[in-house]
């Protein structure tokens, strides 16, 4: 079975120097989501250049919206207006991205044509009843295997209305599906969240002149019929890719990196307050917001980490970081403890059980649990060759592990790291982390 792409990464080093890690993958998404469906032309700045955002912006072509670019990060958008969307000739291919696919199976359900939502074989195994339930209760007549996956084959033509929805998991994605129904909804849609998560699709509703109403706390809701007014978007620097680097400068001596016009929306930043409690050296500077997003400049230096219980209420908030967390934990001095993280196991890969497979192999005690992990943090890592389970976080995670390995650490399958990060190989080789690729 082929393993390539390898990335084999050389042991030791530190990281250095300033580095800008690409756009928001999150905010990418919503912002040609949103750019397709406003009145108007949408220019995007920053934009992230990586298959997961590739697979919306192709699928809103395949939907007879003219779009040019990417191109250095500049993405322009000619919107047809919430209800110009057209049948697509083919299914929509989705590839590796979750984030596509549950946005859009809200977003498909409010059109008057039919669509079929597939994807990678990751993809095509992870649960989608979430959001065709909450959509079916709309009034929304679509189909998932009988297993609750893709292929989403959606009908078009329903009359939606108005739910409100108390989420079962705290999930930005969920939230997101079914308030992009909501618009096209008869009524006031509300979501409710168990916990706060990323609430990028409320503020960048808003910022196409959308009202959204928050009427109590994790609550937010829509009224279906409005219509979106193009609007110019700003991309920060993903703090989900920054923080490979934070991890990578905090474990290995010597480093001293800045992080550039990072987005620091407070839904989103776990991963800081985490790596703080077991003691990070990280500080920020030129704290700004742009375009209705906070970011800030992030510097980290090396430090001595120290095992912790990671607080429950930071998982939503770092829910896509903890492989690099868990980087960080097997070089802290004692024991980490993750509880309340059932929701790891079903992202691209079971990040639970890849990870503690992956550090075992490199000489790290790591026992997974139903819902987290426990850690032994230790001196640093061995040598070995781990599996990325075609998971680009993973991937990137070993990556970082290697400035404190003893040897040559080898990571299969890695073509991944380009859904998230294309320019990964080349930023970590420019910050003093060498890899080379089989
Ligand atoms: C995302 C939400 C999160 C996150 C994913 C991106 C989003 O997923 O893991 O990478 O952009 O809404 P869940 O909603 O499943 O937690």
């Amino acid at each position: 079975m082929s393993r390539s792409p390898v990335f084999v990464v050389s042991p030791g080093g530190q990281l250095t120097g300033q580095i800008r890690v690409p756009g928001d993958k999150s905010i990418s998404h919503r912002s040609i989501m949103f750019g397709s469906l406003a009145d108007g032309t949408t220019r995007v700045h920053g934009f992230l250049d990586g298959d997961d955002c590739l697979a919306t912006l192709n699928a809103f072509r395949a939907m007879g919206v003219e779009i040019e670019g990417p191109e250095n990060g500049e993405v322009t958008i000619h919107g047809v207006g919430i209800d110009g969307l057209m049948a697509p000739a083919h299914t929509l291919d989705m590839g590796n991205s979750g984030t596509s696919m549950r946005l859009m199976t809200g977003l498909l359900s409010g059109q008057s044509f039919d669509t079929t939502l597939v994807g990678d074989r990751s993809l095509m195994s992870r649960p989608m009843r979430r959001v065709t339930d909450p959509v079916q209760s709309m009034g929304a007549t679509l189909s998932t295997t009988d297993s609750g996956s893709a292929p989403i084959e959606i009908s078009g033509g329903a009359q939606l209305h108005a739910i409100q929805y108390e989420l079962p998991v705290a999930s930005a994605q969920v939230k997101s599906c079914v308030l992009l129904a909501g618009l096209y909804a008869e009524g006031k849609t509300c979501v409710t969240e168990p916990a706060p998560t990323r609430d990028h699709t409320e503020r960048m509703l808003r910022g196409f002149g959308y009202a959204v109403e928050s009427p109590s706390k994790g609550v937010v809701c829509v009224e279906g019929g409005g219509r979106l007014t193009a609007t110019e978007i700003d991309v920060p620097a993903d703090i989900s890719s920054a923080a490979f680097f934070m991890v990578g400068a905090s474990i290995a001596e010597g480093s001293d990196i800045t992080l550039q016009h990072v987005g620091m929306n407070p839904t989103r930043t776990g991963v800081i307050d985490i790596l703080k409690l077991m003691g990070a050296d990280i500080t920020l500077s030129n704290e700004r917001e742009v375009g209705g997003e906070p970011v800030a400049d992030i510097r980290v230096r090396s430090a001595q980490l120290k095992g912790i219980q990671i607080p429950e209420a930071l998982v939503p908030l770092a829910i896509d970081e903890f492989p690099a967390i868990f980087v960080a934990a097997a070089c802290a001095k004692g024991e980490t403890v993750l509880t309340g993280a059932e929701e790891l196991r079903v992202k691209e890969s079971n990040r639970i059980a890849v990870m503690a497979d992956g550090l075992k192999i490199l000489g790290v005690s790591a026992e997974p649990t139903e819902d987290g992990i426990v850690i032994q943090g230790g001196d640093g890592f061995g040598s070995g060759e781990v599996e990325s389970h075609d998971d680009h976080r993973i991937a990137m995670s070993f990556a970082m592990a290697s400035l404190r390995a003893s040897g040559e650490v080898r990571i299969n399958n890695c073509a991944n790291v380009d859904t998230s990060f294309p320019n990964f190989v080349k930023l970590a080789g420019k910050s003093g982390l060498s890899i080379q690729i089989n």
